[in-house]
């Protein structure tokens, strides 16, 4: 079976020990299946991640960091710089979250900053890229899309996006008040950036990249949406955060693309 990727993004909930005890619970829970068949990650917040390095088994889980400063050192008060992420071993670095966005206005340019130096740093960078509900209706989606992606990836050589992952996470569909997107609006995106990421780095590379699905993922839509021939995994906030709650999504989850032959 193809390997199926589930992650979650803690946010600014859960402190040091409920994000240890979640962790440990999830890796007991979930320590039989096969790591042949899932890429099992959780991104804590900051002061969370040096407890959940020493106390978790990383063998189970990749732990990763919410955002990074593109510079290595100097005068960015409040950022954490990639030497400090790496200090802490960690293996994968989020890049351009929805919240980062929009709420903290990052842009495409600064995402391509923090993306390249998150690759060259050996970290995976997990590229979040998802339209508004505005650019939805004005049927702007794909553009946008694309326009994230050219733009965030700039400069990334196919040999640096090995190490590359994408979160199709609309805006529209993230958080408490979002509406998650239809299945077949998912695949038809997840269509829409698996070929840009061929446009960008090859039929070998582009493909290889694996695009995840995120925005109101919960145990009624999980099943549908990892049928999809463009769905490589899902990335989940709430329906994530119990541990045996996310166990049973991902189980459920693995069953229904056996089940289809997803391959
Ligand atoms: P949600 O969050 O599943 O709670 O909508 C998704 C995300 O922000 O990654």
């Amino acid at each position: 079976m193809k390997k199926l990727y589930f992650g979650t993004n803690l946010k600014m909930y859960k402190n040091i020990a409920d994000t240890v005890a979640y962790l440990q619970k999830l890796v007991e829970n979930t320590k039989d299946i096969s790591r042949e068949d899932i890429e099992l990650f959780v991104i804590p917040s900051y002061t969370s991640l040096q407890s959940a390095t020493e106390k978790v088994d990383r063998n189970y889980v990749k732990l990763g960091a919410q955002n990074m400063c593109w510079e290595e050192q100097g005068q960015f008060t409040g950022e954490i710089s990639p030497l400090m992420l790496g200090e802490l071993g960690l293996d994968l670095v989020m890049i351009g979250h929805s919240e980062r966005r929009h709420v903290f206005g990052e842009t495409d340019f600064e995402e391509n900053k923090k993306v390249i130096c998150a690759l060259e740093h050996g970290f995976t960078a997990l590229l979040c890229v998802g339209e508004t509900e505005e650019e939805k209706e004005f049927g702007l989606s794909d553009e946008v899309l694309r326009t994230q992606l050219k733009v965030g990836f700039h400069n990334v050589t196919p040999e640096m996006a090995k190490k590359a992952w994408v979160a199709y996470e609309p805006v529209w569909a993230i958080g408490v008040n979002g509406k998650p997107a239809s299945v077949e609006y998912a695949e038809e995106k997840h269509q829409v950036i698996k070929k840009c990421l061929v446009e960008l780095f090859g039929e070998e590379v582009g493909l290889s990249i694996p695009v995840l699905y995120g925005g109101s993922v919960n145990p009624g839509n999980a099943n549908q949406l990892i049928v999809q021939p463009s769905v490589d995994g899902l990335f989940t906030g709430r329906s994530a955060w119990q541990a045996d709650a996310f166990n049973t999504l991902i189980r459920d989850a693995m069953a229904s693309a056996a089940a289809a032959g997803k391959k």
